[in-house]
């Protein structure tokens, strides 16, 4: 790049959403004059590269018609000064005869998207061959992203006839069909957002998105774990589990997802769940992170202890076929929904932990003791749960633990960004969390919520 003014940037991605938010986040990010050219196939992306000369190639690596690796080579044969970044949910090393890494500018991992734009941002710095101070503050924004995103993920504005910008929308405003109407036909799809100190908020606005899209397409389960992981963060961060504290449970998910890779029945079952809906790799990814918290806290944390205790939490609800099902926080929670399931279906839930003992029967390498656990992982104090109705007593320690940790899990899913510390810590107290072998997970989880400033969110 000599002399450069601006610089040109062409996206290759074959998601029409990613393709939109990617172009917005490097828009956002990006303080260098440039023109960002977009290309939804390989096809497409080697006759611009065939006509125009381009800076920087951000491209995916599978593609509809051809690979991102077919783009590399085009621009290695043709001695294009052209900087390739694969930005994929795969690594470069992992095919090093398609991308010889000497040819390979950077690589950005999916989902981290936003943080892998900030260190490609930082590599131009240092090449120093570019204008880096933008005059443009305004950025185009389609309708198409503002609908994906569901609300304004900053203010939004329209240009007046005497090109003025003007406030639309303010930043949250959710959109719905008479707001997608109004700016096709008022104002032909033209509107705006505005660089500014708001950057921030707009780029976690994108990123949830990203995690959304990447944790419902046909990726590999590791890369939708991690997808689910970076989503999840931001949820526990209300709870006063610190990010560090998640961060030390990836080593351990990971090793337990790469177990249960090789079992091939958990993982049709885990994608065809994901395929409908991501609740399924969410609740188990973040049952395996408070198991891991808390496991540390009550003194469960030998690495086998905890490795058990994950891998629990990934089979739990082998069985179920229902994602409805799945997300009753508790037996009472059944019981008070029951006429919104079929006879089937209750018939299923009620069965469904001795159920997945018996799958997990041709299994190969199941840890010691995970049977019990299943068993017992709807049990409740005071004999309310089932299969056996077991007291606090009756149930094992680890028992206690995973199905605290579970029901903690379901009810922060469930609640959300408007989950209140002192309502479950109500929650717990009326269903008598505090007796026999739960007590130490309930004090556990009261710790937890002592240490944390209510006002407080966990910078993520
Ligand atoms: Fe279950």
């Amino acid at each position: 790049m000599k002399n450069l003014d601006l610089l040109k940037i062409l996206i290759v991605e074959d998601n029409n959403e990613l393709l939109e938010i990617l172009n917005l986040l490097i828009s956002h990010q990006f303080d260098v004059s440039m023109n960002i050219i977009s290309a939804p196939s390989a096809r497409e992306a080697l006759l611009i590269l065939e006509n125009q000369s381009i800076d920087l190639c951000i491209c995916d690596h599978q593609l509809t018609d051809d690979l991102g690796s077919d783009v590399l080579k085009y621009i290695i044969s043709h001695k294009l000064k052209t900087k390739f970044i694969l930005c994929s949910s795969y690594d470069p090393e992992s095919f090093p005869g398609l991308y010889p890494i000497e040819h390979i500018f950077y690589n950005i991992k999916k989902p981290e998207i936003s943080e892998g734009l900030e260190v490609l941002l930082s590599k131009i710095h240092l090449l120093k061959d570019f204008k880096y101070t933008r005059s443009i503050d305004y950025v185009s924004i389609s309708v198409n992203l503002l609908t994906i995103l569901g609300k304004a993920p900053s203010d939004i504005y329209y240009v007046n006839e005497k090109n003025e910008y003007i406030k639309l929308f303010n930043k949250n405003k959710s959109i719905d069909l008479a707001d997608k109407k109004l700016i096709e036909d008022t104002y032909s799809n033209k509107i705006y957002t505005k660089r500014d100190a708001n950057n921030d908020h707009i780029i976690n606005e994108l990123n949830k998105s990203i995690s959304n899209i990447l944790a419902s397409e046909d990726i590999p389960l590791d890369r939708k774990i991690s997808a689910t992981h970076t989503q999840l963060k931001e949820l526990i961060g209300c709870t006063g589990i610190t990010p560090t504290m998640a961060e030390l449970t990836k080593a351990t998910l990971k090793e337990v997802v790469a177990n249960i890779l090789s079992e091939k029945k958990i993982l049709l079952n885990v994608i065809q769940d994901n395929q409908s809906d991501n609740y399924a790799s969410r609740f188990y990814t973040l049952h395996s992170m408070i198991i891991s918290i808390l496991a540390k806290k009550t003194d469960w944390d030998s690495h086998q202890d905890i490795y058990k205790l994950i891998f629990c939490a990934f089979v739990q609800d082998l069985s179920l076929k229902s994602t409805s099902l799945m997300q009753l926080i508790d037996h009472d929670d059944f019981l008070r929904r029951i006429s919104e399931f079929s006879p089937q279906e209750q018939e299923d839930f009620i069965n469904h932990p001795r159920k997945t003992i018996e799958i997990l029967k041709s299994f190969n390498d199941i840890p010691f003791g995970v049977e019990r656990i299943i068993l017992e992982h709807h049990e409740l104090p005071n004999k309310t749960g089932f299969p056996n109705e077991l007291d606090s007593k009756e149930i094992s320690q680890m028992g206690a633990l995973f199905n605290l940790s579970g029901i903690f899990a379901r009810y922060l899913l469930d609640k959300g960004n408007q989950f209140d510390s002192q309502e479950f810590l109500k929650y717990m107290d009326l269903k008598q969390f505090d007796r026999g072998h739960y007590f130490d997970t309930y004090s556990a989880i009261k710790s937890l919520f002592l240490t944390s400033d209510s006002s407080f969110r966990f910078p993520l």
